[in-house]
């Protein structure tokens, strides 16, 4: 078989499985092209993308704004490395610090890498700046996170399958429970090695959990009580998302370390940043941090473009209302459902929480119907379907997408 020819999606999906590693278990449909809201199968199905690659197609697929600024720049000049300058990466590090309201960034290419990138300058912050005794440091964290898949990050998560037999684990992180302000305080009045507290302003990848209003900002003042750094993991709830620019943004929080990737690009290209300000990046001296490809003159045009894109087409508002209309129209089928026992969520990032055991197949089967239907979405941890389609969606569209998931619901109906 030739490479390049037309594959049937039971021939892509024979493909991966014999020469791919199964790290993952997607649903069994084959993309092959995605425009705005829409992606399309190999046999020319129309499907809603109601996941948005976890988030990263904000901005809805191939943004022509976005592919444009990736072409130019393909064409002109891919990649330097950090051993010579480029003419793209200061205009882009102006640009997003001024765009987030930070003295500084430092560019990396996936969520996972800016995670760790976070880590080791909190780390470095902690020793040089708060004196904290070498090895010594301590990062909080807060159990069900998700931060990715490297070696330290999973050291901290508690979901068996990212650990169990992935050790010996990193030292230097304590686990606490997530959205309880008291267990935050106690933590930081009985130890004085704390760095950081690094946290995911809503909890994605754990099913979409949304803490309690105030969380946020009594975390960030004890941070501030207690000098440690307050790091956000925005990675997944950032780049108006959740209806705001970031998420901390709904409570007016300011992060000493912020953490983005996924949408920073609109998903066209990989992308993700570290920022602060010049007191704690400035700990960071050459040779000590880096990435052959972070801070490429592709990813910076790229990232200008997305975030432009974001602004120009006010996809924070759009994600406000429409987030809104959604959970509105899915409480009024809760009313009389007996499969879908709640729906929580801001902006567009949404989940619903399936009324069966959790080791039950029901979320993924309700999926599977949904792609029937025509709309894509996957089960998240348990019995929880995250809905996270592009912000570019309309009324129109999401009250079809409404229908569609309502109709598929029903038929689950006991
Ligand atoms: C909050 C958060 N942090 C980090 C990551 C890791 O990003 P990546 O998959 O690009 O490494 C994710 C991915 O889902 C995430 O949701």
């Amino acid at each position: 078989m030739a490479v390049l020819d037309q594959l049937t999606s039971q021939d892509a999906i024979a493909l991966e499985d014999k020469y791919g590693a199964h790290n993952y278990h997607p649903l069994p449909v084959v993309l092959n092209k995605g425009e705005g809201v829409y992606v399309w199968d190999v046999e020319g199905k129309k499907y809603y993308d109601f996941l948005s690659a976890y988030s990263a197609v904000n901005q809805g697929h191939c943004h022509p704004k976005i592919v444009g600024a990736m072409v130019n720049q393909a064409n002109t000049l891919t990649l330097t490395s950090r051993a010579f300058y480029n003419d793209m990466l200061g205009r882009y590090e102006k640009f997003a610090t001024e765009y987030f309201g930070f003295d500084k960034l430092l560019p990396m290419n996936t969520g996972a890498e800016a995670v760790e990138t976070a880590i080791k300058l909190c780390r470095k912050w902690a020793y040089e700046k708060k004196r904290i005794n070498e090895n010594d440091a301590q990062i909080v964290v807060c159990e069900n996170n998700f931060h990715g898949r490297t070696t330290t990050i999973i050291s901290f998560s508690n979901d068996p399958d990212a650990r169990k037999n992935f050790g010996p684990y990193t030292d230097g992180f304590i686990k606490i429970e997530y959205d309880n302000i008291e267990a935050l305080k106690t933590v930081l009045e009985s130890n004085n090695n704390i760095a950081g507290f690094m946290v995911e302003p809503i909890q994605g990848e754990a099913g979409v959990y949304v803490p309690s209003e105030g969380y946020l900002t009594k975390a960030k003042a004890l941070c501030e009580a207690h000098n440690v750094l307050f790091i956000a993991d925005e990675v997944q709830t950032g780049i108006a998302r959740t209806g705001k620019l970031l998420a901390v943004d709904h409570e007016n929080v300011n992060p000493d370390i912020l953490i983005l990737g996924k949408a920073i690009s609109g998903g066209v290209y990989p992308v993700s940043a570290v920022l602060a300000n010049d007191a704690i990046m400035n700990v960071i001296k050459p040779g000590q941090h880096g990435s052959t490809f972070g801070g490429n003159p592709i990813a910076a045009a790229v990232a200008m473009a997305a975030l432009e894109v974001v602004k120009e087409e006010a996809l924070a508002q759009n994600a406000e209302q429409l987030g809104i209309l959604f959970r509105k129209e899915i409480n009024t089928y809760i009313e009389t459902s007996t499969i879908v026992s709640l729906v929580r969520g801001k902006g567009l990032l949404n989940a619903i929480v399936i009324n069966d055991t959790e080791d039950s197949s029901t979320a993924w089967d309700i999926c599977m119907a949904l792609k029937e239907n025509g709309l894509l979405a996957k089960p998240t941890h348990g019995n929880i379907i995250r809905f996270a389609p592009p912000l570019v969606m309309n009324e129109e569209q999401l009250l079809d997408c409404v229908n569609i998931i309502t109709k598929t619901l029903k038929d689950f109906e006991k």
